[in-house]
């Protein structure tokens, strides 16, 4: 009969193999299918943050880098706690046996298979991960890539894009619009502190520094509304800082452009809005082509192109731009939006004339 001690030990060991089994499933299921909490998200390809479907071709390298890792550390759990499983069970002391076991000191072929099995499996991981370095970090541009500057915000994403149909650039927020199967160049700079652009379908995550011009690249090669994530923590609305890409057929990217790059819808009908607007400090952070260059906030020339606002917070309606203007700390708490403590009369004012900016 085995002690009670060995037994309690065996046990032991078993129920840590089964855990660390057990939470490893947990978490690739978690990553596998963990919708964020954002309007939308029942979208085509919405909610799926999951690097494991990749749509692009530096996010399929690092889903084999992953897998490649994932299962050489399987095969080594598996081989290394069967063994001492089966070697605890099978010489625990046993009723009857006095004193020590045989005791071993030294083995030549078993130091030489432990030191070069180790030594061979690391020179895989390196050269596998170092080749995948290379093609997820390219140093310039892909060909005919499509190039945008993005910035990092406390907490919120701005794009600057060439614009092809007038002066100037394309300038909008948190939502990027790209051609479907074309290579997309990404500058990334930060206003602020150290953000992270992370959409888990199409790139690994690329810090965004200041004082520094990062780069990475993606290629969407299906259609849809990728999500992604701010993955660096960056304050108190890092969770709110929120990426949607939207891969499009080269004619909508155009139309897409076409609008961005338009001057801004002027409605003689919400001239009482504009005015509240241009006169309060809403026109200091924000811009809108032609009627006020602040640079702190979104710009909101086509606000209403937007699917979210807020960095992803709400959708982009009526109701939630309301709420957002009457007081954006509700919505967001900690963000650098003041409520302007707008009676109901200007706030219905000002929301009609946002509601224009299409
Ligand atoms: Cu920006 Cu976290």
């Amino acid at each position: 009969m085995p002690s009670l001690h060995t037994s309690l030990e065996c046990a032991t060991r078993v129920a840590l193999v089964v855990l660390i089994a057990a939470s490893t499933a947990v978490a690739l299921g978690a990553t596998d299918a963990s919708p964020l909490c954002v309007p939308g998200a029942g979208a085509p390809n919405g909610g799926d943050l999951s690097m494991f479907h990749p749509a692009s071709p530096p996010a399929a390298e690092i889903r084999e880098v992953a897998w490649l890792v994932l299962g050489i550390c399987a095969g080594i759990l598996v081989i290394v706690e069967g063994a001492l499983i089966w070697s605890v069970c099978k010489y625990r002391r046993r009723a009857g046996v006095e004193g020590e076991p045989r005791q071993v000191f030294g083995s030549n072929p078993i130091e030489i298979a432990w030191t070069v099995i180790p030594i061979i499996i690391v020179f895989v991981l390196a050269l596998t991960t170092v080749r995948t370095i290379g093609e997820v970090q390219l140093t310039k541009p892909p060909e005919g890539a499509l190039e945008v500057d993005v910035i990092g915000h406390q907490w919120w994403w701005e794009y600057r894009l060439k614009n092809h149909h007038r002066e100037g650039s394309i300038v909008t927020a948190n939502e990027l619009v790209v051609p479907m199967g074309r290579p997309v160049w990404l500058r990334l700079e930060s206003a602020d502190v150290i953000h992270s652009w992370w959409v888990p379908r199409l790139n690994g995550k690329t810090d965004v520094i200041p004082g520094h011009t990062g780069a990475t690249w993606f290629r969407a090669d299906e259609q849809g509304t990728f999500l992604g994530q701010c993955a660096e923590y960056c304050g108190t609305q890092h969770a709110n800082m929120l990426l949607r890409v939207t891969a499009v057929d080269p004619q909508a990217f155009d139309a897409w452009c076409a609008v961005q790059g338009s001057a801004p819808v002027n409605d003689p009908s919400v001239a009482q809005g504009r005015d509240i607007f241009l006169g309060l400090a809403c026109a200091n952070c924000h811009a809108i082509d032609g009627l006020c260059d602040g640079a702190f906030g979104p710009n909101l020339t086509h606000l209403m192109t937007r699917e979210t606002l807020g960095a992803g917070v709400a959708p982009m309606d009526a109701r939630s731009l309301r709420a957002w203007v009457a007081d954006p700390q509700t919505l967001k708490p900690g963000c650098n939006m003041p409520s302007l403590k707008l009676d109901d009369s200007q706030l219905d004012h000002v929301v009609a004339f946002l509601t224009t900016l299409k």
